[in-house]
């Protein structure tokens, strides 16, 4: 009896197996360097190869995280109380309507990447919401610590732009944010997750005369610190519980060149999001999967995913972590924290020495104007 259900088993187990095996068959793509297993895929196995060898030179630098910005400015066009009118979400609106979208002063400085990446449309064909989504997925895998991000394909074109004032922006009062956030489908929690991505982000627009101005200190590389310096303390007061505040709050590493969204403060310390962001901060495996939960919602805000194929295969594999855990940068430390979260603080280690400057170039060199492209 007990032999005859085994065998049984076995059976099945071996017809399952055969059906995987038949379902994982793979298909040669035109051009025979890549296979995959929807040929639906293969023209985005061929459009990483192109973004990695000719936009971002596989690196996290300037124009990946240019092209991670717009993935999210493009996705954001979209509001529940507004309806279809307002904006068709992760649609490809703002490379197709672009000169409607820039007027949207939460877009300021967007229209670098959609310079870099329109000229894709001509050559890889796809459409501009499924670029968009997509580049951000492969841009963001240069960076260390990434994860690898969800990608679906087939995004139809957007057929018009995304109402001005939808894109949330740093001078926006918190409750503001939360509910433009909630009007798209997201929970402050998963904004949180989100502006994991300011782990790897810089400013060209918000201080005058400076470009690429960084949010924390390791901006090319995807790991916990930006977490732990918004919340270290300048010689600021709380942002106002209403009204619109400054785009930037000071910084105590200000003088080392990096910046502070007074968005990004204001939701540091909110009730609703304190305690989450404070767990993120030594917690890079809590922050890569919220972020990738939260950027595979994202990415098809929308879009009706039954009609979308998965072709997450041809997101390249992520850079490894560095490994090194948040710890406080040089010339600060734990007496300047400060806290929200009523829960313990982590302990984390003081970077010794004296601060140094942020590196503008990711090969160590503090000049942007000199940074190998
Ligand atoms: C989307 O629009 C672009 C720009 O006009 C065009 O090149 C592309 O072929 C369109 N793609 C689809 C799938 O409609
Ligand atoms: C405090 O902030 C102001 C601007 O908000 C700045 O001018 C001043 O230098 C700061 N002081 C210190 C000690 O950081």
């Amino acid at each position: 009896m007990a032999f005859k259900l085994s065998a049984a088993l076995l059976t099945l187990a071996l017809a399952i197996s055969s059906v995987s095996a038949a379902m994982m068959k793979r298909v040669a793509c035109p051009g025979g360097k890549h296979t995959a297993l929807n040929k639906a895929c293969c023209v985005f196995f061929d459009l990483a190869d192109e973004l990695q060898a000719n936009k971002f030179d596989s690196e996290c630098a300037e124009d990946a995280h240019e092209a991670l910005r717009l993935s999210f400015h493009d996705a954001i066009g979209f509001s529940h109380s507004g309806g279809s009118a307002a904006g068709t979400g992760a649609d490809g609106s703002i490379m197709l309507f672009e000169a409607t979208e820039l007027l949207d002063p939460g877009n300021g400085g967007i229209g670098g990447a959609i310079d870099n990446l329109s000229p894709l449309l001509q050559t890889f064909d796809v459409s501009a919401g499924d670029l968009i989504q997509f580049a951000g997925a492969v841009a963001v895998s240069n960076c260390p610590g990434a994860p690898r991000l969800e990608f679906l394909a087939g995004r139809p074109n957007a057929t018009h732009a995304a109402a001005n004032g939808l894109v949330p922006k740093p001078e926006d009062n918190v409750n503001k944010i939360f509910a433009r956030f909630a009007d798209a489908g997201f929970t402050p929690n998963e904004l949180v997750a989100l502006l994991a991505s300011h782990t790897v982000a810089r400013s060209d627009t918000l201080i005058e005369n400076r470009d690429a101005v960084p949010f924390d200190s390791t901006p090319f590389t995807f790991d916990t610190q930006v977490f732990l310096e918004v919340l270290l303390k300048g010689n600021e007061t709380l942002p106002p519980a209403t009204g619109e505040a400054p785009a930037q709050v000071p910084n105590p590493l200000a003088a080392q060149g990096e910046m502070r969204l007074q968005s990004d403060f204001a939701i540091a310390h909110n009730p609703e999001t304190a305690c989450l962001w404070q767990e993120m901060i030594n917690n890079q495996n809590l922050m890569t999967s919220l972020f990738k939960a939260a950027m595979a919602k994202l990415s098809v805000t929308g879009q009706n995913v039954q009609k979308l194929i998965d072709c997450s295969e041809a997101v390249p594999i992520p850079k490894p972590a560095v490994g090194k855990p948040a710890s406080f940068p040089a010339g600060t430390g734990p007496k300047l924290v400060q806290q929200s979260c009523p829960l313990p603080f982590p302990v984390l280690k003081t970077d010794p020495g004296a601060p140094t400057t942020i590196p503008e170039c990711i090969d160590g060199s503090t000049n942007i104007d000199d940074c190998p492209s």
